[in-house]
């Protein structure tokens, strides 16, 4: 059991046409509930950081849980660092034992998100680390949006080719319709398949294809957040159906962090509605690592295909 990188956990997720969830974790119960679940599942598991998780926990601390992580259960698993904005971030978490990277240049125009992520690939491929990169903006296919604005979005298939072929990147995430957050779509949830399956088609066989924004935002824990107290409105992520499409389609990494987080808050809020006199965090920390628990089960076992793959 170790440390691994995510090489060859996306060989064989290619091979079985199933997806490894990333899954993003701030503190120990997080990361418990994930790992006790890939565990049970027999799944191969990333956890993610991203800058905001490492500047609340500090990256030490981050680092010490997921090796106790590993040593407790004998699981191998990916620590990847989400989002790297800049060299500086993706340096230290290569420097500070990290086993994968994103960086995440999809911001700056085409030219100067090569220059960056090369930057990087150079660096982390020198320490044997694998980088994935971003190319594209994450956003919703909304009703009123143009096919031209569309193409202006979302990841153009010759551009990603020529990026994957100039930067090295190991993989690469991609924009096709799914978005961070809570609320994903206006109207009816689309993906833009046919995008997804020519970037597929022009990259080298096997090639890792990423999905960010992959929450599903399940009704019922919307439901349970708002029953205690909450007022969510208008939430809406990616039904679980296009995501069991796009990990037979050559994504291999979906990335999750609002499913977790309405899980784990909805027990929490209920804990202290129904409990309004407990004040010992272990009483509402609990139920809400198991919630967190059963929610990545789901993930694995109904929609990634990842169980059983141990
Ligand atoms: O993609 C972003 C993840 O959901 C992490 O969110 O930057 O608030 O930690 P965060
Ligand atoms: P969600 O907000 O859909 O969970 O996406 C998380 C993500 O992409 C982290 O990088
Ligand atoms: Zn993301």
């Amino acid at each position: 059991m170790a440390l691994i990188s995510t090489t060859e956990m996306f060989r064989k997720a290619h091979e079985g046409k199933y997806a490894v969830g990333a899954f993003n974790v701030n503190n120990m119960e997080i990361i418990q509930g994930i790992v006790d679940a890939a565990k049970e599942e027999r799944s191969p598991l990333i956890l993610q950081v991203s800058a905001g998780a490492r500047k609340y926990a500090k990256h030490i601390y981050l680092m010490k849980l997921v090796e106790a992580a590993v040593l407790d259960s004998g699981l191998d698993i990916a620590l990847h660092l989400d989002h790297g904005e800049d060299f500086e971030i993706c340096k230290a978490c290569v420097d500070g034992g990290f086993t994968s990277i994103m960086i995440d240049g999809s911001k700056y125009d085409f030219e100067e998100n090569i220059a960056l992520t090369k930057k990087v690939v150079d660096y982390a491929h020198s320490k044997g680390i694998p980088v994935e990169g971003e190319l594209g903006q994450l956003a919703g296919i909304e009703d009123d949006i143009n096919v031209a604005d569309v193409d202006a979005t979302f990841t153009d298939p010759d551009q990603a080719v020529e990026f994957v072929e100039r930067t090295g990147v190991d993989s690469l995430a991609i924009a096709i319709g799914t978005s961070h957050g809570a609320y994903k779509f206006k109207g009816e949830p689309r993906l833009d398949f046919a995008r997804l399956e020519k970037i597929v088609s022009l990259l080298p066989e096997g090639y890792p294809i990423v999905l960010h924004g992959a929450s599903t935002v399940l009704p019922e824990f919307v439901a349970m957040n708002n029953k205690y107290g909450a007022k969510i409105e208008g939430a809406q992520g990616v039904p679980e159906e296009m995501l069991k499409k796009a990990t037979t389609m050559g994504v291999s990494k979906i990335n999750i962090d609002t499913d977790l987080r309405l899980a784990m808050t909805a027990s929490i809020r209920r804990h202290l509605v129904e409990h309004p006199a407990d004040f010992d965090p272990r009483k509402y920390l609990g139920p809400a690592r198991q919630a967190i628990k059963e929610m990545v089960a789901h993930k694995m076992r109904n929609v990634l295909g990842s169980s059983n793959k141990l």
